[in-house]
């Protein structure tokens, strides 16, 4: 009933910046001296000192004696720095992103779509018309991204390699490119190019060996020897799904194009390294997408239909899975 108080300590820290403060003395300091690092001429240090003992018995910090480093390093994902999870905190906890939770009952009661109840419209018209919130769930992506792509470069670093020399990579919907950025500086010999909706990449930093197209992947998507497609499969229908990918169809050479995407699969009986995140992801989708889901092994095979007869499924550490088409 009350697990939304975790993530919501968690909000609170990192709107306090209270890794940030601890981190920059370099060592363990009192609750006192957070207390005086905090924005404000009068912090409250018992609120202060009943939050940070829920997050001590939360293994997010810790307290006294030192600990396993393992569970120290809990903290440093609240890190302001673009390598935490603390833009994806912002994003996630945020009263925009919230109130779509408050309609999941009349999303099983009528089968209607969470977000566009609490906000009128789906989640890219809201982001179009919205800058601020574009701008929380594109740096909630890259940063989600920046932890995903570890894992999916060393995983799938020969798939890369092998490519030849000028090959083509588009990262679709791949928001405002830091992933194919990326790929392309381990990778120099792939030219990359990043594919989002036009509000996306008018936002969308320079990064060398990468061009920027705007466009909507239901309308074309530009050709390539490769296509990546990192969570956006799982925003749409199996029907929607089957238009995107039969676009991907005609964007791909005949012969030895690919598509790689990066999704969960879901493993309901529990076997995956992060089954229960998985199921956790599948019920944010009824929150945030309009129709969207993540899939099981067997849902996934609808892949078939849309022309990609032979696939393979890789797991890597993390949550996502690589399904290499
Ligand atoms: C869940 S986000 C994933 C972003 C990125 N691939 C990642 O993993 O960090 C889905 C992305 O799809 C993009 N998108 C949604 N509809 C699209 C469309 N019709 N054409 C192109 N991109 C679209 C969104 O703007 C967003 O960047």
């Amino acid at each position: 009933m009350l697990s939304f108080a975790e993530s919501m300590a968690l909000k609170c820290a990192v709107e306090l910046r209270i890794a940030d403060i601890i981190n920059s003395h370099g060592h363990p300091i009192t609750l006192q001296e957070i207390a005086a690092s905090i924005d404000s001429p009068s912090p409250d240090v018992d609120y202060l000192a009943r939050l940070m003992r829920l997050l001590v018995d939360k293994c997010i910090f810790t307290s006294s004696q030192p600990i396993a480093d393992d569970i120290k390093d809990s903290s440093k994902w609240l890190l302001k720095d673009s390598s935490s999870s603390s833009p994806s905190l912002a994003e996630i906890d945020h009263p925009w992103f919230m109130a779509p939770w408050h309609y999941l009952t009349k999303c099983v009661q009528e089968g209607s779509v969470a977000f566009t109840k609490a906000h009128g419209c789906d989640i890219w018209d809201f982001a179009a018309a919205n800058p601020e919130f574009n701008n929380l769930f594109n740096e909630s992506m890259a940063c989600t991204s920046k932890v995903v792509l570890k894992a999916l470069l060393s995983a799938y670093g020969e798939g890369f390699a092998g490519m030849g020399s000028g090959s083509v990579v588009v990262d679709v919907g791949g928001g405002t490119g830091m992933a194919v950025a990326e790929i392309v500086k381990t990778h120099p010999h792939i030219k990359g190019i990043n594919f989002d909706l036009p509000h996306v990449i008018d936002t969308a930093p320079q990064y060398p060996g990468v061009s920027h197209i705007a466009g909507d992947m239901f309308a074309s998507i530009p050709k390539a020897d490769a296509h990546i497609l990192r969570w956006v499969l799982h925003d749409w229908s199996d029907e929607n799904c089957i238009n995107i990918l039969k676009n991907f169809r005609k964007a791909l050479p005949e012969k030895n194009g690919k598509i790689i995407f990066v999704e969960v699969v879901l493993e309901p009986e529990g076997e995956g390294l992060f089954s229960e995140t998985g199921l956790v992801f599948d019920f944010l989708m009824i929150a945030l997408s309009s129709g969207g889901r993540e899939r099981t092994k067997i849902e996934w095979k609808k892949l078939q239909e849309a022309g990609f007869p032979r696939y393979k499924i890789i797991q890597i550490l993390a949550l996502p899975y690589i399904i290499e088409a």
